[in-house]
C-alpha cells in the first residue's frame, strides 16, 4: 500500500469542485485516510514548495496557493502515487489527457486544481509536513 499527499487547490475550492475531485479518486478505488481544510500561510507554502524556490513561477504559485482555503488529503492504495498523477493529468491543462481533473477543470499551469506527491520520498515529506507523524 502506498500513500500520497493530495491538495485540492484554492481555485477548485472556489469553483465548488471538492466533491467532484474527491469522487474521481474514490471511484478509482483510492481510500481517504486523512482530510482537512485550511488556508495556509506564506511560510507554510514555502515549506511545501521548497523545491521550486527561485523558479520563475514560484512567486505567483505562492500567491495563488495562499489565496483561499484548500483541502489536504492523504490517499492510500496500491501504486497510489502514479495512479493519482494519472487521474490529475499534466501540469498544463492544455496538454492534459481527456477525462483528467486538470483537463476538465483547470485554468492554467498555476491554477491547476490539484497537487499530488511526485515520488515516495516527496509523499513521505509532504505527509509529515501536512499531517505530522
Ligand atoms: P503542483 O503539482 O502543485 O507542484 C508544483 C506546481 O508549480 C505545479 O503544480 C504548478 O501549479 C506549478 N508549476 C509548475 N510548472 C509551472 C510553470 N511552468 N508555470 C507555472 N506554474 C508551474
Amino acid at each position: 500500500m502506498e500513500k500520497s499527499l493530495v491538495l485540492i487547490k484554492p481555485d477548485a475550492v472556489r469553483k465548488g469542485l471538492i466533491g467532484k475531485v474527491i469522487s474521481k479518486y474514490e471511484d478509482n478505488g483510492l481510500k481517504i485516510i486523512a482530510l482537512k481544510m485550511e488556508r495556509i500561510s506564506e511560510d507554510f507554502a514555502s515549506r511545501h514548495y521548497e523545491e521550486h524556490i527561485g523558479k520563475t513561477f514560484y512567486e505567483p504559485l505562492i500567491r495563488f496557493i495562499t489565496s483561499g482555503p484548500l483541502c489536504a488529503l492523504i490517499l492510500e492504495g496500491d501504486n497510489a502515487i502514479e495512479r493519482i498523477r494519472n487521474i490529475n493529468g499534466s501540469t498544463n491543462p492544455e496538454v492534459a489527457k481527456e477525462g483528467t481533473i486538470r483537463r476538465m477543470y483547470a485554468e492554467n499551469k498555476t491554477e491547476n486544481c490539484v497537487h499530488a506527491s511526485d515520488s515516495k520520498e516527496s509523499a513521505k515529506r509532504e505527509i509529515n509536513l501536512w499531517f505530522g507523524n
